[in-house]
C-alpha cells in the first residue's frame, strides 16, 4: 500500500523528489501556522473589534435614553462621530422589518454576537450596502438608529499581509531551493548520460567527476570502470588480431607445401581443412580490426541495409526488405554492417524466404529478420551465439560456416548497447531480432 503511494505519487526525477522532500514539511508548517492564526489569534481580534463598535453604540444608546423625551440627538451622534468613527443618525417612528442580518460572513457573525451581547435589541447589518462601510440598524422602543462604521474598525487587515508574507516568503524559499538542487542533481544526470554513452559505444570521454563528494566518488569510480573495460578490449583485440596474424604465415607457408605435394586423395581433406582455417583466421582479423578504433557515425539505416541486401540477393538470397520511414542511428558502419550481413547470411543459408522489417519504436530501432527455415530449437538459443557452435554438424547439412557469424554479431550489436534475440518467426522458421537503442 505505502510501496504503492510512493510509487504514485513520488515525482519520478531526483530533482522532483529532493524539492518534495523540502516542500512538504514547508507547505505543512505553514498550513498549521495559518489554521492556528485564523482559528484562534484572528477570530478573537475580530470580536474584540466588533465588541469595541457594539460597546460604542451601546454606550449611545444608554446616552439616548438618558436624554428620553427630546428626541433631538444631533448633541450625541457628534461625540461618535469625532471620536469613535461612527456617523449615526436617528429614524423616529420607524420598525425593522427584516430581523436577520443581511450579509453572513465571519466578519458579520462576530459583529452580530458582539451585538447581541452589548445591546440585547434587534438589529440588522449591511456590510454591501456602501463600500468598504458596514451599516448598522438597531431598533431602539421608539425608532431605529443607523450606524455605519468603516470595515476597518472590524476587521484587521494584517491577516492578509501576514498571510501574503507566509506564502510570498516560501515561494521564495522553495525558488532558492529549485536552484541549488538543480545544481546538486546535474552531476548525477552528467554521471548516468555518461554511463550511458559508453554502454551504447560511444565516447563519453569529457566527463568529469563534479559535485558532492558521494557523486564525485561514483563518477572516479566510473572513470576508472571505463578505463578497466576499455583496456581489457583493447588487450583482447590486439590478442587476436596478433594470433590471427601470426597464424597467418605459417599457414601459407604449410599451403604452398601441399601445392608442391604430389596429388594423393589425402591431400584434399588437408587442403579443406587448411582454407577453412585460413577463413576463420580472416573472419577474426576482420573482426579485431573492425572492433579497434572505428568510431561511431550517424548512419542512415535504410541506405546501409539496401546494400547489404541487395549484395545477398545476388548470391540468390530471396529477402523483402521494409523500412519504416528513415532511420539514423548511431553506430560504426562496418561492424554494425558486418552484423547485420552476419544475420542476413544465415537466414539466406538455412532458409529459402527472407523478411526483413525496420521500424523505430520508443527508445530503440527494432530490425527483425524473420526466415522459413528449420529455426533454432529453443535449448540451442544460447549456444549458436558461442564461437565456432554449429547446429550442422549434427544436422549434417552441407553448409560451410565456421560458426562465428552470430558469435561476432551478437558482440559487435552489445558493443552498440544494444541486443539480439532469437525466437520462432510466424512462419516457423527463425526470427532475428537486432534491438539497438539511439
Ligand atoms: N537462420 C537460421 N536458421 C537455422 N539455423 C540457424 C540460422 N542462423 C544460424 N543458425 C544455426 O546457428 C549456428 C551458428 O550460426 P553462425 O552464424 O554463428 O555460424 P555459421 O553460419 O555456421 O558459420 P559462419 O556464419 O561463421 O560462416 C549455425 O551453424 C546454424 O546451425
Ligand atoms: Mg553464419
Amino acid at each position: 500500500m505505502l510501496k504503492f503511494l510512493t510509487k504514485s505519487f513520488l515525482p519520478k526525477s531526483l530533482l522532483g523528489r529532493s524539492l518534495m522532500i523540502v516542500v512538504m514539511p514547508l507547505v505543512l508548517l505553514q498550513v498549521i501556522a495559518g489554521y492556528i492564526f485564523y482559528e484562534s489569534h484572528w477570530r478573537k481580534v475580530s470580536l474584540t473589534l466588533s465588541r469595541g463598535v457594539a460597546g460604542d453604540i451601546a454606550s449611545v444608546i444608554e446616552l439616548m435614553r438618558r436624554e428620553n423625551g427630546k428626541n433631538n440627538f444631533n448633541l450625541i451622534f457628534q461625540v461618535p462621530a469625532n471620536h469613535m468613527g461612527l456617523s449615526m443618525s436617528y429614524s423616529e417612528g420607524k420598525i425593522l422589518s427584516d430581523m436577520q442580518p443581511t450579509a453572513s460572513g465571519k466578519m458579520e457573525e462576530t459583529l452580530a454576537k458582539a451585538l447581541r451581547e452589548a445591546t440585547a435589541r434587534s438589529f440588522t447589518i449591511n456590510s454591501e450596502k456602501i463600500d468598504r462601510h458596514v451599516v448598522i440598524d438597531v431598533q431602539l422602543s421608539d425608532g431605529v438608529l443607523h450606524v455605519v462604521t468603516a470595515r476597518k474598525r472590524l476587521f484587521s487587515t494584517t491577516t492578509y499581509i501576514f498571510l501574503l508574507w507566509m506564502v510570498g516568503s516560501s515561494l521564495a524559499l522553495f525558488a532558492v531551493a529549485t536552484i541549488f538542487m538543480r545544481n546538486q542533481v546535474k552531476p548525477i544526470r552528467r554521471l548516468a548520460e555518461a554511463a550511458d554513452e559508453f554502454g551504447k559505444g560511444r565516447d563519453a570521454s569529457k566527463f568529469k567527476p563534479e559535485g558532492a563528494t558521494e557523486v564525485r566518488q561514483a563518477a572516479i569510480a566510473f572513470i576508472a570502470m571505463r578505463e578497466r573495460i576499455q583496456r581489457h578490449i583493447t588487450q583482447r583485440t590486439e590478442m587476436l588480431a596478433g594470433v590471427s596474424h601470426d597464424l597467418r604465415t605459417p599457414l601459407t607457408r604449410m599451403k604452398l607445401q601441399l601445392e608442391l605435394a604430389p596429388e594423393t586423395s589425402g591431400l584434399t581433406n588437408l587442403r579443406d581443412d587448411l582454407s577453412e582455417m585460413e577463413t576463420m583466421l580472416s573472419g577474426y582479423l576482420d573482426f579485431a580490426k573492425g572492433e579497434g578504433g572505428e568510431k561511431q557515425v550517424l548512419t542512415n539505416l535504410s541506405n546501409m541495409l539496401n546494400i547489404v541486401v541487395s549484395q545477398a540477393r545476388r548470391k540468390g538470397g530471396v529477402i523483402d526488405l521494409h523500412v519504416e520511414g528513415e532511420i539514423n542511428v548511431h553506430v560504426r558502419p562496418k561492424v554494425f554492417k558486418r552484423s547485420l550481413i552476419n544475420l542476413i547470411d544465415n537466414a539466406v543459408r538455412y532458409a529459402e524466404h527472407v523478411s526483413l522489417r525496420v521500424g523505430k519504436r520508443e527508445s530503440f530501432v527494432d530490425i527483425i529478420i524473420d526466415d522459413d527455415g528449420p529455426g533454432i530449437p529453443e535449448e540451442s538459443r544460447e549456444d549458436v551465439f558461442k564461437p565456432f557452435f554449429r547446429i550442422e554438424e549434427s544436422r549434417n547439412l552441407e553448409t560451410g560456416g565456421v560458426g562465428l557469424g552470430l558469435s561476432i554479431a551478437r558482440d559487435v550489436v552489445r558493443g552498440h548497447g544494444g541486443e539480439i534475440i532469437l525466437d520462432t518467426s510466424p512462419v516457423g522458421g527463425l526470427r532475428a531480432r537486432i534491438r539497438l537503442p539511439y
